[in-house]
């Protein structure tokens, strides 16, 4: 790459104008980036926001089905979804989490019969279920990983089952992808996604999502045995080849801003359909400051996601999904 010297190269050239500024852009976010992170309540008619994230609410399963008709309508092309569950289904074994009827899989059934065109995706780990608070089985103290890859793959199953069209393994357990594959092909699930939370970090930023599922106080010690440690990076692209080497169609890299090296390595690296979430505490520190007019919150927003296509990813699990369609001329602009 050569540039001429002053004044033969004006960088300002082609920025005088939105025309020519729109001509020089290296890169765009389309609706069709956009993954939409949804919470399932229990019960009927209920939306129960959540007080750590503003603007989004918990929604029970026919309010959801109207919410994820909406998104379509926006062109949204996936929904993720999230259950808060009743803490009196929290056991030790997370056996709610492979129940067929559990909140979760009846979401999906009643998206999938009311809006088939959206994708639906869902979350394996055991968090929701346990009443430890942890992705994976406890005993003595100690997160057990294979015992825990068995009930993934019951999940997963029960899942495919009810009809999601990607899996999401967020419990960062060993062998989980390969598992879980074998498991859909030998139960002819052949088509079934797998979007892999391979570079997971154990962060402080998805405390407002631990609220939205009612985990929070679940919760015993943190997480550091399963999730990356924030300093590392190479491991990351360790854990992308082996999730890639097991099955995964897609892989994400979590949380999203802080952690956009990782997402430029993997990208270049294995140009694997490369995904980032951008998580709770991003969107409520963006909402917060947002409130106090303190910034500009649909430019934070729009200039946040834009970020991740610079970064190299192809999509973003964002709760702005509606917001940012309805920006980018999908709807009337929410405000
Ligand atoms: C649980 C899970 C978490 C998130 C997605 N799946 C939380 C955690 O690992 O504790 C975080 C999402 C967010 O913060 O928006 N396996």
């Amino acid at each position: 790459m050569t540039t001429a010297p002053f004044p033969a190269a004006r960088f300002r050239r082609l920025k005088s104008s939105a025309a020519l500024r729109a001509l020089a852009r290296e890169n765009v976010l389309s609706v069709g980036d956009l993954i939409w992170p949804v919470f399932v309540r229990d019960g009927e008619g209920q939306s129960e926001p959540v007080a750590s994230m503003p603007g989004v609410n918990r929604l029970s399963v026919d309010l959801l089905v109207e919410a994820v008709k909406e998104a379509a309508d926006l062109g949204i092309p996936a929904v993720c979804i999230f259950p808060y569950t009743d803490p009196t289904l929290k056991t030790q074994l997370c056996e709610e989490a492979w129940s067929p009827d559990n909140l979760s899989n009846r979401a999906i059934r009643a998206i999938k019969a009311a809006v088939p065109e959206i994708a639906v995706m869902t979350d394996i780990a055991l968090d929701p279920y346990n009443v430890n608070g942890h992705d994976g089985i406890v005993r003595d103290g100690v997160i057990v990983n294979d015992e825990t890859v068995e009930a993934l793959v019951r999940m997963a199953l029960a899942q495919a089952e009810s009809g999601a069209d990607i899996l999401g393994p967020s419990d960062m357990m060993d062998g989980r992808i390969g598992a879980i594959r074998g498991a859909l092909e030998a139960a002819g699930h052949r088509d079934v996604a797998i979007m892999s939370y391979a570079a997971k970090y154990a962060s402080a930023f998805y405390g407002p999502f631990r609220d939205a599922v009612g985990a929070t106080g679940a919760l015993t010690g943190d997480k550091k045995t399963y999730q990356m440690d924030p300093a590392n990076s190479d491991e990351a692209l360790r854990l992308v080849e082996r999730d890639l080497s097991e099955g995964a169609d897609m892989v994400m890299v979590k949380p999203g801003l802080p952690y956009l090296d990782i997402c430029r390595r993997v990208k270049d690296r294995f140009g694997a359909p490369t995904f980032a979430y951008q998580v709770s505490g991003e969107y409520a520190m963006i909402q917060a400051a947002a409130a106090q007019n303190w910034i500009d919150g649909q430019k934070v927003m729009a200039e946040s996601l834009i970020a991740f296509k610079r970064a190299g990813c192809d999509g973003i699990l964002t709760y702005f999904a509606p917001a940012m369609a309805r920006l980018l001329g999908h709807g009337p602009v929410a405000h």
